[in-house]
Formats: C-alpha cells, sequence, structure tokens
C-alpha cells in the first residue's frame, strides 16, 4: 500500500468514528440495537421533576416550593431559643467557644456568607442584589452600633431575627451562630467604608451653625 493511500484509509476511518459517536452522543449513548426502554446510568438525573428555588408549586396550598421547616423542630444539635429580649441572653449566656483558631473563623465566615451576606454582603457594608431588588437596606455590621452590641446581644439578634431579619436558630446551632458572631468581630475590624449614621448624627449636633461662625 502507498503512503499516500494509507493516510487516506485512516481518515475515512477517523471521520467515520467521529460521525459514529456524534450520532451516538445525540441519541444519548443508548443501546444502538434494542426495542427495550432505554438503560440510562442516571435516569433521575436526566428527567427530573425539581422545583427551582422560588418558583411557585401547585403541589401545596400556600404555593411556596421552598418549605418552610416543620413547626417544633430542629435541626440535629440544636436547641430552642425562647429568650425575648436581649438582656435575657446577656444575663445567662456567654461565647463558650475556645479562643479564635484559624478552622473556627473559617467556619464562622463560612456560615456567615452563606446566611448573612445574602443580605449584609460578604464585608457587612456593602448593598447587595436582594436590596438592590427591593429589600430594606440591612444596618451596616461595621458602624458604632453593631460594634457596641455584647456578643451575647449579637447572639440575641442572630438567634430571635429582629423586624424583617429573621432568626437564625433553627438555621444553625448555637455553636455555629457564635462562629459567626467572630466572623462579624473580624468584619469589625475592617475601616468603616461608608459614613456611619450614628456618628454622623452626632457631628452635626455638635457642628456650630453657618451664620454663627461666619460671624466670627
Ligand atoms: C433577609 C436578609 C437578612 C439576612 C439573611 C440577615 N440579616 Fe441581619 N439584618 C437584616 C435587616 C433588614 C436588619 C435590620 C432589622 C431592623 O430593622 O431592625 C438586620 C439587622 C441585623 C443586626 C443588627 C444591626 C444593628 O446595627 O442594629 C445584626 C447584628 C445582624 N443583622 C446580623 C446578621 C447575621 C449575623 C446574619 C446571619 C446569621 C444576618 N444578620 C442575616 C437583614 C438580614
Amino acid at each position: 500500500m502507498h503512503k499516500r493511500h494509507r493516510i487516506l484509509a485512516g481518515a475515512v476511518l477517523g471521520v467515520a468514528v467521529l460521525v459514529f459517536v456524534a450520532l451516538w452522543a445525540g441519541n444519548d449513548f443508548q443501546p444502538l440495537r434494542s426495542t427495550e426502554p432505554p438503560f440510562q446510568l442516571r435516569y433521575d438525573m436526566q428527567y427530573q421533576q425539581n422545583l427551582r428555588a422560588q418558583q411557585p408549586s401547585s403541589a401545596f396550598a400556600d404555593r411556596k416550593s421552598m418549605r418552610d421547616h416543620v413547626p417544633g423542630t430542629l435541626p440535629r444539635d440544636g436547641e430552642v431559643f425562647t429568650d425575648t429580649s436581649w438582656e435575657q441572653t446577656e444575663a445567662r449566656l456567654r461565647d463558650p467557644l475556645p479562643p479564635a483558631t484559624p478552622a473556627l473563623l473559617a467556619r464562622g465566615r463560612n456560615r456567615f456568607n452563606s446566611f448573612c451576606a445574602p443580605c449584609h454582603s460578604a464585608n457587612g457594608q456593602d448593598t447587595t442584589e436582594v436590596v438592590r431588588k427591593g429589600m430594606q437596606k440591612p444596618p451596616n455590621l461595621a458602624a458604632a452600633k453593631a460594634k457596641g452590641y455584647s456578643d451575647a446581644h449579637l447572639f440575641y439578634i442572630i438567634s430571635r431575627g429582629q423586624n424583617i431579619m429573621p432568626g437564625y436558630a433553627d438555621k444553625l446551632v448555637p455553636a455555629d451562630r457564635w462562629a459567626v458572631i467572630r466572623h462579624v468581630r473580624e468584619l469589625q475590624k475592617q475601616p468603616l467604608r461608608y459614613p456611619d449614621p450614628a456618628l454622623a448624627k452626632t457631628d452635626t449636633s455638635k457642628r456650630a451653625p453657618a451664620t454663627a461662625q461666619a460671624g466670627k
């Protein structure tokens, strides 16, 4: 066989294999000659009857596809949180976690980024997409007010929720809530990116009226 013929034969074979594989792939790699239903390795993944987050569903009376937790249930290792004022929490709880280790801070950051950042942003200060879509802008977590809360007070806010912010007692076990607080304290070490509303107020009250200054 001439060298040229060999190259030609190889090319024809290669193209044939490519066409075959392409056609077979288009047929989901199903067995080629069978009257049986096709054997599918991941049938449930290929044909899912699932609901996307936020999508309404006619399967439930309230049409919510994201189901609320069943009342009276807790996450594994969870506890019931019954305090109704931060003073109660202050009187009975202290941060039980050991001194901050990298693993502990990483856990806090991980939980914060999953559960808090959607509203508060990853640095606790920026405006997030949900706020741009119309939700109330949460307070800056690095501002003087949030810095001034004790750990127990933060634990109370996170556990119980505050106004439109939901509580996290049913979503984060206590140790994770304390870890989140450690992370919030780390965020509070960052410089303030926006004027602090509390400080701004003090400044205005202290500033002398413009006319009085001009008179001097
Ligand atoms: C659904 C959005 C949302 C999520 C998620 C959320 N928050 Fe909030 N958070 C808010 C809003 C809104 C406020 C202001 C509530 C008010 O008006 O009293 C707030 C208030 C706070 C405050 C009080 C701040 C202050 O200056 O008084 C703290 C602390 C706080 N959140 C921490 C957290 C932490 C930690 C998480 C995660 C475990 C979290 N939040 C999750 C929306 C949210």
